[in-house]
């Protein structure tokens, strides 16, 4: 084995990016490492948000970069130009979407990811076997047993999509995987409620099912999806010639939080002969929450379950999973073997099964350190605990909201999202009501003390709260109703 130890000279001759000098990036190194963590703890004394000023974006239109620059100049201008125009979701008052705040030690996890800079893709080393172990833990937390499999992703969208997929080849037989779709001539069905993500419809129609063979399914008063109508619908289609193939059901929907029957979509299913797919981007979580065992009672039912670890797990974008209880058909839909990437018995390419085996993606980063990180960090105690303190103060909200005569909740209030408007008693028609929330929404955004989204209920628009944040205490949603009631005063005074 050939050993050299570096003697601190760069050889001007051959190129590398590596730096002139070790001890100045080093210095520099620690210097960011400071500054975002005081960045971190000083979260509280800045606005949630801040709009872009022009002189930022106008700074912005450089020409393409033909010479290098001084790292220490960059850094100035990111924090100049960056920091105080990030989009606000390290702050306690940020609600809008389903977005984690992120933790101090997993910035410290994308640091090491980086310095690594392993590709977990195949080979023997040693981030394939933490890629496993997180996976293992990841499948316990959601019932799923360690004969399933699983995938990191980017986000939820692409784990339904891997989903899809192998639903899709699993009902086809491969079929359209080998000969594409042409060959099977049938057209397939896919049932999700009428709450389910935008990102179901974009995923028919990248596996070729088309949006207007999704199915949009009625939901109840609470906004779940309506069993009697999905078997209905499932059954119209089978007269029609049509073949159904999949059923995606949420736990956790994006407007409301709701949580459709899933024990019962499951046994339809299973009747049906029908692929069951759950999208618990971040409802999955409260499986860790005994409260809502009966809830969710018959999630590891489902043949595959995404979720995203970026937003309960609080985890820096972009990472999400995707549990598959079936391995043989998780690996049928995926499985190549180019020579170029042959498994050997011994030397580098070695190891686990490779993971593009399983996967759209074939190069991808280290993403399981941080999430290995973050459980062997706090727990899965800590963070179930965290989860509870967030609905929690939803409820704390929705009384709040209750006691109030100037808001009405617009919901009901499952889970972590509040969704409610501002409700003068002088002011009854609908029309000004959806016109008088959207600018209260983007009055709060521009006062910065807190930031909140929006829905579209029954055609009502409505201020939305998503809570996944941790930093988040009671107080913050003390503040929340008193802005809303004050920008409401305003809003109410500009449309009279
Ligand atoms: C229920 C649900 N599904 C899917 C997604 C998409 O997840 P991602 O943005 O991680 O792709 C979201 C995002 O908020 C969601 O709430």
């Amino acid at each position: 084995m050939i050993t050299e130890k570096h003697n601190g000279q760069k050889n001007l001759d051959e190129p590398s990016l590596d730096p002139d000098n070790w001890s100045d990036i080093k210095a520099l190194g620690h210097k960011m490492l400071d500054d975002v963590f005081q960045m971190l703890e000083s979260v509280r004394e800045r606005p949630v948000w801040k709009s872009t000023p022009n002189r930022v974006k106008q700074s912005l239109y450089n020409d393409l970069p033909v010479k290098g620059e001084s790292l220490t100049d960059i850094y100035a201008g990111i924090k100049d130009l960056l920091f105080p125009y990030a989009k606000g979701n390290l702050h306690p008052r940020f609600w809008p979407w389903v977005q984690g705040n992120g933790t101090p030690s997993s910035v410290l996890a994308d640091l090491l990811t980086s310095g690594i800079n392993a590709d977990v893709c195949t080979g023997d080393h040693a981030a394939m076997y933490i890629e496993e172990q997180t996976l293992n833990w990841l499948k316990t937390m959601m019932g799923f047993s360690s004969e399933s499999s699983g995938v990191f992703t980017s986000g939820t969208s692409m784990a339904n999509l891997t989903a899809l997929l192998i639903a899709r080849d699993n009902y086809t037989n491969q079929i359209v995987r080998k000969e594409g779709l042409h060959v099977y001539q049938k057209q397939l069905v896919l049932y999700a409620s009428t709450e389910t993500h935008s990102c179901i419809s974009k995923a028919a129609d990248i596996v070729g099912i088309g949006r207007r063979f999704v199915r949009n399914i009625p939901v109840n008063h609470q906004y779940e999806l309506d069993v009697s109508e999905l078997e209905k619908a499932i059954e119209s289609d089978k007269k029609a010639g049509l073949e159904p193939f999949c059923v995606v059901g949420t736990i956790g929907t994006v407007n409301t939080g709701a949580i459709d029957p899933i024990k019962e979509i499951s046994h339809l299913c299973k009747e049906k002969n029908l692929w069951f797919h759950i999208d618990g981007a971040f409802g999955a979580f409260v499986n860790l929450l005994p409260s809502y065992k009966e809830k969710v009672d018959g999630m590891s039912l489902a043949d595959s379950l995404s979720f995203d670890l970026h937003k309960w797990m609080s985890l820096p974008f972009g990472i999400g999973c995707l549990l598959v209880k079936d391995k043989k058909k998780h690996r049928q839909a995926f499985a190549i073997q180019p020579d170029y990437l042959q498994v050997h018995a011994r030397g580098m390419m070695a190891g686990p099964d490779p993971i593009y085996n399983y996967s759209i993606e074939m190069t991808r980063s280290f993403r399981a350190l941080k999430v290995w990180m973050l459980l062997r960090e706090q727990g899965v105690d800590k963070i179930a605990s965290v989860i509870e303190k967030n609905i929690e103060q939803c409820q704390y909200l929705k009384r709040k909201i209750e006691d109030c005569d100037r808001i009405e909740l617009m919901a009901p209030v499952s889970m972590n999202i509040v969704c409610f408007r501002y409700f003068p008693k002088s002011m009854k028609e609908e029309k000004q009501l959806n016109r008088i929330n959207k600018e209260i929404v983007m009055m709060l955004h521009e006062r910065g003390n807190v930031v909140t989204s929006q829905a579209v209920l029954g055609g009502n628009y409505v201020i939305r709260v998503a809570n996944v944040n941790h930093r988040s205490c009671k107080s913050d949603f003390d503040i929340l109703v008193s802005e809303v009631l004050e920008t409401g005063l305003i809003v109410e005074s500009i449309f009279s």
